[in-house]
């Protein structure tokens, strides 16, 4: 890890205040997957038994200006349970409001500001907005690797005000990343899945060359197969991406590298759950079905792939998982990993969440608490919010300087 982290700062007695991604889903008012929230936990810990005021300050889903659906009150109930100590709460994260907040704190406390995104200022990376939340601490630690590739004012604003470091998540996320990716014990395979190639041709040029086979599902098999010239009956392609899907397949095969597509499916006559299905192979998809799942004998390959394998990256589910009669392949694909005797990251997002509601999140090496993010760090791309941090050693200065 390049970066400071908050063992290397002292924080006893300061104001803290900590970036966390507490985006978490929410049906009702409930709080239906408090990972993020119990991963942030070795930080907040920490903070409180150095004896630092901590200021916890978070995004909560996406609204323009302030929405009574999205304010943090659940977050703040679910994070006292889970700490077994009280969370004081402000009405906004920045002005008066949060000051008093701030000032009624003392060592040991914790406050969680209200919803970063009530202030459009947030994403914009305003400087007045970064300003004002910096002036309500003395140190700022990022743990929110989930939002770390955004460049927001709670993200990047304030570092250029606040001496900046990593938050345990934060350090933590970074490090199976990197070592996943750019250390790996091989042979190392990607598992790539979800609904659109487009989403992830950045990750599969930068992975080429890197891993030692790609195992493809999901919706974006179905730009494959038409490349290949495959049926694909109704299912969604991405036409424009035809040539980039041919061009990958074939540069896979110059540097000898396996790139296994699915070998049957299980197809449907709509995108709803009660629809008719059945399973074929990839030739014999109707015209008038759609892909919704890989097949059992597809299920078979990729598992004969990965026994190989000592380390494996999934990102993406294998089908509509959201939908039970078309999730046996991604919860297949979830149990195969767990069995594993290998290094196994899962990106955030719709894998993450398929792990989680299996009950197999522990038996990964890794699963990440960012989508996009991990998504980013898979393309090779640096996150802002890691970048704005400070650097573990400073670069040298230069004579005469
Ligand atoms: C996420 O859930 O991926 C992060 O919290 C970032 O949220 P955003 O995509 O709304 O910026």
């Amino acid at each position: 890890m390049t970066k400071k982290t908050v063992r290397d700062i002292n924080v006893s007695g300061k104001r803290v205040l900590v970036r966390v991604d507490f985006n978490v889903p929410l049906e009702n008012g409930r709080i239906t997957d408090d990972t993020r929230i119990r991963e942030s936990l070795p930080t907040i810990k920490y903070l409180m038994e150095k004896k630092a005021k901590v200021i916890l300050c978070s995004h909560l889903g996406r609204p323009k200006g302030p929405s009574d659906e999205l304010r943090m009150a659940p977050v703040a109930g679910s994070l006292s349970h889970l700490l077994g100590a009280p969370v004081k709460t402000a009405h906004d994260c920045i002005g008066s409001e949060a000051e008093r907040a701030v000032e009624g704190l003392r060592s040991g406390d914790i406050l969680l500001l209200e919803n970063l995104r009530f202030h459009p200022e947030e994403e914009q990376n305003d400087p007045d907005f970064a300003r004002a939340l910096a002036s309500l601490a003395d140190v700022f630690v990022n743990d929110a690797f989930g939002t770390a590739h955004r460049a927001h004012a709670s993200t990047v604003g304030v570092t250029h005000y606040l001496p900046s470091v990593a938050g345990f998540l934060m350090e933590k996320e970074l490090e199976f990343l990197d070592k996943a990716l750019n250390n790996p014990v091989s042979p190392f395979a990607a598992i790539m899945g979800g609904a659109k190639i487009s989403d992830k041709i950045p990750v599969l040029e930068y992975l080429l060359g890197r891993v030692d086979s790609f195992l493809i599902g999901g919706g974006m098999a179905a730009t494959f197969l038409k490349a290949k010239h495959f049926p694909i009956g109704q299912s969604l392609v991405e036409e424009e991406r035809l040539e980039f899907a041919a061009d990958i397949i074939q540069r896979a095969r110059q540097k000898e590298t396996p790139f296994l597509l699915p070998v049957d499916l299980v197809i449907a006559k709509s995108s709803s759950p009660t629809s008719e299905f059945k399973t074929v192979l990839i030739d014999e998809v109707p015209e008038d079905w759609r892909i919704m799942d890989i097949g059992p004998k597809t299920v078979a390959l990729f598992q004969n792939e990965l026994r190989r394998c000592k380390t494996v990256i999934w990102n993406g589910p294998m089908g509509v998982f959201e939908f039970s009669t078309f999730a046996h392949g991604t919860r297949a694909i979830a149990q195969i990993l767990a069995d594993l005797d290998a290094i196994t990251v899962v990106g955030g997002g719709s894998t993450a969440e398929a792990v989680v509601s299996m009950g197999l999140a522990s038996r990964m090496t890794h699963v990440s608490t960012g989508g996009g993010a991990s998504l980013r760090f898979m393309e090779g791309k640096p996150l802002p919010g890691v970048e704005a941090l400070l650097d573990r050693r400073a670069p040298p200065v230069r004579e005469g300087v």
